[in-house]
């Protein structure tokens, strides 16, 4: 499939999908968002695929939302579009585990899309942002839900009411990205979990990403309940068995739902 604002590629049962608008340091362009959304869909629709990596440049992961493209519309045009569709939130709604590899800047709709995807892997280089109080408005595709939820309300607070961005060693230390790796390792080192995940047993990972999902929908109390249960059905998989049988035996589980 050949599209104009991203690149994709499969390694193995790792799908790569890398946002390729050099020349707007990947603003997310309504074009862009569209072949992401329609990318990701195909990927998690495919079983040979168990996991997704979203990427992009050495400078830029994405500056945000396309400010030039929104500058003229009016708050009927975004009112009667709803603007941000829900193709913005299709990186949220993937069954299949997703990862963002960040290097350089992942500001407003950048990070929020980041933020969306099941964990971030940073480059040293990484710089988050909502800086859209700088521009007139606020973040719009979640960023003032998944960063507070992420880092918690101070220094969300920090970075949507001033705007300035926090560099990947503070996204470490606040808990909005899982691993810091230098610049170069970048694309290694996610591909490397990428790959370790995807070597899952693949109905095991879906229910494991949806009872961690659902820590951010619910009470603790439901939380629980829900992971028990989900725990109890694991026991309904094939999967589950090799890989107990696999344990006891010293062997390598050959999972069967790959
Ligand atoms: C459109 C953008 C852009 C953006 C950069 N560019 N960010 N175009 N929308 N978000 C374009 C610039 O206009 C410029 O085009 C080219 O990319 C290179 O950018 P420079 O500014 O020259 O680069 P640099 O000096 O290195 O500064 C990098 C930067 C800066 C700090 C990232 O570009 C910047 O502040 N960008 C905007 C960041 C931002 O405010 N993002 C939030 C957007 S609002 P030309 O043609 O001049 O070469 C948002 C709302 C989300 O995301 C709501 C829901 C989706």
């Amino acid at each position: 499939m050949a599209y104009e604002y991203i690149a994709t590629e499969t390694r193995d049962r790792v799908a790569i999908v890398t946002l390729n608008r050099p020349q707007a340091l990947n603003a997310l362009c309504a074009g862009l968002i569209a072949e992401l959304g329609e990318a990701l869909k195909a990927f998690d629709a495919d079983p040979s695929i168990g996991c997704i990596v979203i990427t992009g440049s050495e400078k830029a992961f994405a500056a945000g939302a396309d400010i030039k493209e929104m500058k003229d519309k009016t708050y009927q045009d975004v009112e009667a579009e709803d603007f941000i569709t829900d193709d913005w939130e299709v990186t949220a709604n993937l069954r299949t585990p997703t990862i963002a590899a960040v290097s350089g800047f992942a500001l407003g709709g950048g990070c929020e899309v980041a933020m969306m995807t099941d964990m971030i892997i940073a480059s040293e280089t990484a710089k988050f942002g909502q800086p859209e109080i700088t521009i007139g408005t606020i973040p719009g595709s979640g960023g003032t839900q998944r960063l507070t939820r992420a880092v918690g309300k101070s220094l969300a607070m920090y970075m949507c009411l001033t705007g300035e961005f926090i560099d990947a060693e503070t996204a470490l230390r606040a808990g909005l990205v899982a691993k810091v790796v230098p610049a170069g390792d970048l694309m290694e080192e996610t591909l490397r979990i990428a790959g370790k995940v995807a070597g899952m047993s693949q109905p095991v990972t879906r229910v494991c990403k949806e009872a961690v999902n659902v820590a951010y929908e619910t009470t603790l109390a439901e939380g629980v309940r829900f992971e028990r249960r989900v725990f109890h059905a694991t026991f309904a998989f094939d999967d589950r068995k090799e890989g107990m049988e696999a344990f006891a035996a010293k062997r390598k589980p050959d999972w069967k739902h790959r």
